[in-house]
């Protein structure tokens, strides 16, 4: 594990010194002259943990305490719930199956002679296979070893050896194979920190918290399941915006443009994301893409996450209230042993996906745009705040911190490891009474329950 580690520090160094922009590489020397792709900001869910936190390509580990000061004095940290993004995934079949296509057609037909397209044809090979639907890569169990190591760095008291041996410390995930690998993941990383080599920690796994959207009935019903939930997506593929992003990929492939549908586009564009998210590579499929196509096609992912995982539709929020109040029973649960001194679960390690993270931030009320996201509004959207490359890339974190101060209990929140303020409260570490005071409807509403009812009861039972 330590060589692991630091054979990752020195290729992302190596990397970073060779940040002259090569339009391309060929694969087979992979690493050594790969860069960003330019378009490397536009990937959504699909996006790598580093374009949000560009200092950690320069230093996998490196954090920055000061962002930490809850801004008040005489404050202790005395628990930290995460709630935590599998890392890096293969694509699934789906996405799988567009690629091939996509490729079967460059191979076949695009006419181009240009060298990344004879690249592609002569030298690029389709190395996925729908044996690896979804499942984490190499890449992605680093990226929990190494968030385990910054959150070690970052609460040394709580994130602790002695914590950890005598079960202080709480792991709870999606039964997901990619999520249990990120949480097994993670440990690996305490444990290689600690340099403890006995068996490892174990975890819960907790699909009504973790994967929630699951069991909301109402959810399924209304949004899952609903073809008209998701409407503002499919007008946007059939929008003009998204005509000239298919028309430019046609003209660089040289194929008939009728050919160049838009799932074909969002499979190109997938190639370079997951090329560059799995082996960090800026392949030559990147070179179909320009910013502003990136632009559309970032667009097109935020609108469905939006109407499926966000403000869309009300379902999506309330789907996340039993984890909501999982959070702070926990907190409250902790304000309640504070007082006599001992806290019993110092941190909480919580492994879900994005579909678990974007509605219970859009419940709290973060990235709330005052104008929702339309087909027709993608101009006006250009400063939106609802950017999942920006909230949930790969490995993404929702961190609550709980402090002791001297005038009472503060709570401050990290996503990815920035301090963002809770929505209507001017203060980086309010005192927790304040944030359940702003909370106060969800606190005592907000039942799993009742909100996931289904809308259309069904009649066969009332017989
Ligand atoms: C990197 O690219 C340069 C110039 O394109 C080439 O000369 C060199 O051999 C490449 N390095 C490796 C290791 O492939
Ligand atoms: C750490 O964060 C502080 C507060 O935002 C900032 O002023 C400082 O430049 C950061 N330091 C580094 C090394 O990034
Ligand atoms: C499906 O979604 C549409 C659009 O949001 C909504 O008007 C409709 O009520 C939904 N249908 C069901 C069965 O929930």
């Amino acid at each position: 594990m330590t060589s692991a580690l630091s054979k990752h520090t020195l290729l992302f160094t190596t990397f970073s010194l060779a940040l002259t922009r090569v339009s391309y590489c060929s694969v087979a020397n992979a690493n050594v002259n790969s860069s960003i792709p330019a378009i490397a900001n536009y990937f959504g869910t699909k996006g790598r943990y580093e374009e949000v936190n560009p200092y950690l390509i320069n230093d996998i580990l490196s954090v920055n305490k000061s962002l930490l000061k809850p801004g008040c004095t005489d404050c202790t940290a005395v628990h930290v719930t995460a709630i935590i993004r599998h890392g890096t995934r293969y694509p699934t079949i789906k996405n799988i199956k567009r690629m091939q296509r996509l490729h079967d057609l460059v191979l076949n037909d695009a006419m181009n002679t240009d060298k990344w397209l004879t690249d592609i044809k002569t030298k690029w090979e389709m190395w996925y296979t729908e044996d690896m639907d979804g499942k984490l890569v190499e890449k992605g169990r680093d990226d929990h070893r190494h968030l385990a190591v910054r959150l070690a760095t970052f609460f040394p008291s709580l994130m602790s050896e002695e914590n950890l041996r005598s079960h202080r410390i709480r792991f709870i995930t999606s039964s997901k194979h990619r999520c249990v690998d990120s949480i097994v993941a993670f440990q690996e990383g305490l444990l290689n920190l600690w340099k403890v080599t006995e068996v490892g920690p174990s975890h819960e796994i907790n699909d009504e918290l973790m994967r929630f959207f699951d069991q909301c009935k109402k959810f399924v019903d209304d949004v899952e399941n609903n073809k008209t939930a998701l409407e503002e997506v499919h007008l946007f593929k059939a929008s003009a915006e998204m005509k000239i992003v298919q028309m430019k990929m046609a003209a660089q492939l040289q194929v008939p443009y009728n050919h160049i549908t838009p799932d074909l586009v969002e499979a190109a564009f997938f190639l370079c994301s997951y090329e560059f998210a799995i082996k960090s590579l800026n392949s030559p499929w990147c070179n179909l893409f320009d910013e502003t196509d990136a632009q559309v096609l970032e667009y097109k992912n935020d609108l469905k996450q939006y109407w499926k995982r966000g403000y869309g539709h009300d379902i999506n929020r309330k789907s996340s209230c039993a984890l909501f109040h999982d959070l702070f029973n926990r907190l409250d649960k902790v304000a309640h042993e504070i007082r006599f001194g001992h806290v019993s679960e110092a941190v909480t390690i919580q492994v879900g996906h994005a579909e678990t993270l974007l509605p219970l931030l859009a419940l709290m009320g973060f990235f709330r745009d005052e104008t929702p996201l339309t087909a027709d509004n993608f101009d006006l959207q250009h400063g939106r705040t609802f950017r999942t490359s920006r909230i949930v890339p790969y490995a993404a974190n929702l961190v609550f911190v709980l402090y002791d101060c001297s005038e009472g209990l503060r709570l401050q929140f990290l996503l990815n490891e920035t301090p963002l303020k809770f929505p209507n409260i001017n203060h980086q570490a309010p005192l927790y009474n304040t944030v359940r005071e702003t909370y106060r409807e969800l606190l005592h509403g907000c039942n799993f329950e009742k909100e996931c009812e289904p809308s259309r009861p069904n009649r066969n039972c009332e017989l």
